[in-house]
Formats: C-alpha cells, sequence, structure tokens
C-alpha cells in the first residue's frame, strides 16, 4: 500500500528506469508530429498518458513513476519540473500506483443526491476498506473521489479505467466489481438500460428520423444597385 497521505510519497517508488518500448515509441511520434517544430512540448500530456498505459501494460498499474516522467521530459527537451507540474495538475494523471482498477466514483451534487454514496461504499468494500488513494491488498482496486466526471443527466456516475459506469446503485456497482475482479468486461454505460442521455423509459421528443431534407443554398445576394444619374444635371 502507498500513504498518500505523505507527500513525499508522490514520486517514490516505481522503477529507476523507464523508458518507451517500441510501440509506445511510435505512438510517440505520432503525438509529436502534431505540433509544429520548436512546439514538441506540446505533445507532453499525450506523452504522459502514453507512458501510464505502458505502465499498466508492464506493472497492471496505470501510474507515472518518476523516471516515466523524466522519459517524457528527454524526449520533448523539457526541464522536469515542467512535466511533474502537467502530471499534478490533471487529476487523469496518478503519480502513485494504483489498482488494477482504480474506482474514480464522482460525488458531486448532482451524483451525490442520485446515491452516490451507495456507490462509494461498494467501491470502499470491494478494496477492503483500505484509505482512498491506497491500493487493496490483493492489488485489485483502489478508490479516489473525483469531482463532475460531465455525465450528470447519468448520475451516479463511476470511472473506470478508459470507461463510465452510469445510472447505479449500490447493487448495480457491486456486480460490476465483482465482474471486474473475475477479468470480465462489464458493459460500460447505464445500468438501466437508459438509451444514451435519453429520459429514463425512453426518448419524449425527437422520436422519428425527421425526412431528408436536400441542402439548398440560401439565394445569392442581389446585387447593389448601380448609382443613378440625378435627373436634374
Ligand atoms: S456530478 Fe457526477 S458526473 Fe456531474
Amino acid at each position: 500500500m502507498t500513504d498518500r497521505a505523505s507527500p513525499a510519497a508522490a514520486y517514490e517508488g516505481g522503477p529507476d528506469n523507464f523508458a518507451f518500448s517500441e510501440a509506445t515509441r511510435k505512438l510517440a511520434e505520432k503525438q509529436i508530429a502534431k505540433y509544429p517544430e520548436g512546439k514538441q512540448a506540446s505533445a507532453v500530456k499525450g506523452l504522459l498518458d502514453l507512458a501510464m498505459r505502458q505502465m499498466e501494460d508492464e506493472t497492471g498499474s496505470r501510474w507515472l513513476p518518476r523516471a516515466a516522467m523524466d522519459h517524457v521530459a528527454g524526449i520533448l527537451g523539457m526541464a522536469p519540473i515542467r512535466v511533474y507540474e502537467v502530471a499534478s495538475f490533471y487529476t487523469m494523471f496518478k503519480t502513485r500506483p494504483v489498482g488494477r482498477h482504480h474506482l474514480q466514483v464522482c460525488t458531486t451534487t448532482p451524483c451525490w443526491l442520485r446515491g452516490s454514496d451507495a456507490v462509494l461504499a461498494a467501491c470502499r468494500r470491494a478494496a477492503g476498506n483500505v484509505p482512498d488513494g491506497t491500493v487493496s491488498e490483493d492489488g485489485e482496486f483502489s478508490v479516489e473521489e473525483v469531482e463532475c466526471l460531465g455525465a450528470c443527466v447519468n448520475a451516479p456516475v463511476l470511472w473506470v479505467g478508459d470507461y463510465f459506469y452510469e445510472d447505479l446503485d449500490g447493487q448495480a456497482t457491486e456486480r460490476i466489481l465483482e465482474a471486474l475482479k473475475r477479468g470480465e468486461h462489464p458493459a460500460p454505460g447505464s445500468a438501466k438500460g437508459r438509451q444514451t442521455s435519453a429520459p429514463e423509459g425512453g426518448p419524449t421528443t425527437l422520436k422519428e428520423v425527421p425526412p431528408h431534407q436536400p441542402y439548398r443554398p440560401d439565394p445569392p445576394a442581389p446585387e447593389p444597385a448601380a448609382p443613378q444619374a440625378d435627373a436634374g444635371e
């Protein structure tokens, strides 16, 4: 387990050395090529994300050890502290180890009003009630309360890996966590079968696809009138 309460723990642990694999390096080159010459530092977030995903492939934990941040800094010609600043600012970057499944539970007001307490409790139970931000003894789960995930219509929301699980309650959350623990990939989205973000029970408007309307450009604007000669001249 990692002690999240200790600021010094932020960059401790993890491998002493890190380098992109051949596959990650090719993806990194594509990211860097998106930016003009001299602006390669703009690719820092993309490369940090790639580094986290490589860590997940290699260790089962999607996080950024200091060696990975240093590697990204070296590739982009940035001072390492500039990379640490980015990694510590954006909450999607984890600078401490997380569980194989990092459970990010939204507890902002809409999710809270819709029952995020039960979702959070189920996640904490699955993690063996270790303190939030630390990893369960079996390495499966870590839990973090997060702010609005931008899916309030389908509150409450749980974010795991690359997926949102929505419209949850305690039991639905437990079913998802048990499936994750078994190594399954439970379907993301609404636990109530809601169609995307439509009202519960199905859409109430725009229920039919409107007939195709061919595009009709606006008629051209009339030419400005030529100046008239004064009849008295
Ligand atoms: S408040 Fe939870 S997704 Fe917006």
